[in-house]
């Protein structure tokens, strides 16, 4: 059975905008069942490589290889259609899909609200919707279709805590049941000890994966102070140091030099 499982294997990955090399030589291999999370600084290249993974931009050197059969995006600015209610956003890639809209609406009404959204939501507009209610419709539109395969650009970033975890446990869940690959850009590194099974670290100018960690602990047994002690660890990394530039405030808080180490 393993040998049939399906991947998203990048191999030698680069890519530039005109002149500047935005990516050079990105290589992993996403398992089926499996979280991968993309963390690094800002304008490192992280969204780009989420879409050359996702298909939305043409690969140039390198190759990409998707054997999922279906996937399904979420991202940081909810990209809801505003002139459809919340239950035909939801529905979205149902219809797309060819079902019957009495069917489409019921899985529909049943993921949103089974994401805290309530019935009188469903028939609202999305302006009328608070951010926290678009980032639950934009969750329950991806995860209705039942994809192998989740692309999230940093989807919990606009979130207070509590729907943040609220969210990332029905992840958790479906990831545990085995249900669920995710590709996963976050800045928030709490965020990928959480869900990840690997946090690859990307330097900027060019992106380049500067350090893979690995983390073995299955996502449903890591409890609060798991999280809270590996995000500390990886924080004291030379290598998150120096990506994100952290060591004027590491240096500070040991009188010491090598604070690094
Ligand atoms: N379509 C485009 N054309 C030209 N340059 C682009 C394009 N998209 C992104 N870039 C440039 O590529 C670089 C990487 O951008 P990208 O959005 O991938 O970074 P990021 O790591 O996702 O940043 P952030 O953490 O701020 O979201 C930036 O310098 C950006 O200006
Ligand atoms: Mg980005």
């Amino acid at each position: 059975m393993a040998e049939l499982d399906a991947e998203l294997h990048v191999q030698h990955l680069s890519h530039s905008f005109g002149p500047h090399e935005i990516l050079r030589d990105i290589s992993f291999n996403l398992k089926e069942g499996h979280v991968i999370s993309v963390v690094g600084p800002s304008g490192g290249g992280k969204t780009t490589l989420l879409h050359l993974c996702a298909g939305f931009l043409d690969v140039e050197e390198g190759k990409v290889t998707n054997t999922f059969n279906k996937h399904a995006f979420a991202f940081q600015e909810t990209r809801l259609l505003p002139w459809q209610t919340t239950l035909d956003n939801i529905a979205f890639g149902l219809k797309a899909q060819g079902m019957r809209k009495q069917q489409r609406y019921h899985l529909a009404t049943e993921i949103a609200l089974r994401f805290g959204l309530e019935k009188k939501d469903l028939s609202k507009f999305p302006k009328d919707l608070s951010g926290g209610m678009r980032q639950r419709v934009s969750f329950a539109r991806a995860l209705v279709i039942e994809p192998q395969l989740l692309f999230l650009d940093e989807p919990f970033s606009a979130l207070d805590i509590g729907l943040k975890q609220e969210l990332q446990q029905i992840l958790i869940q479906l990831i545990s049941d085995g249900r669920l690959t995710v590709f996963f850009i976050t800045h928030d590194l709490m965020e990928a000890v959480r869900l990840s099974d690997q946090i690859i670290v990307l330097d900027v100018d060019p992106g380049r994966v500067a350090h893979t960690f690995t983390i073995e602990k299955p996502q449903q047994e890591r409890d609060d102070a798991y999280v809270y002690a590996e995000t500390a660890k990886l924080l004291a990394n030379p290598v998150i140091i120096k990506t994100f530039e952290l060591s004027i405030a590491s240096s500070r808080n040991k009188p010491d030099k090598g604070a690094a180490a």
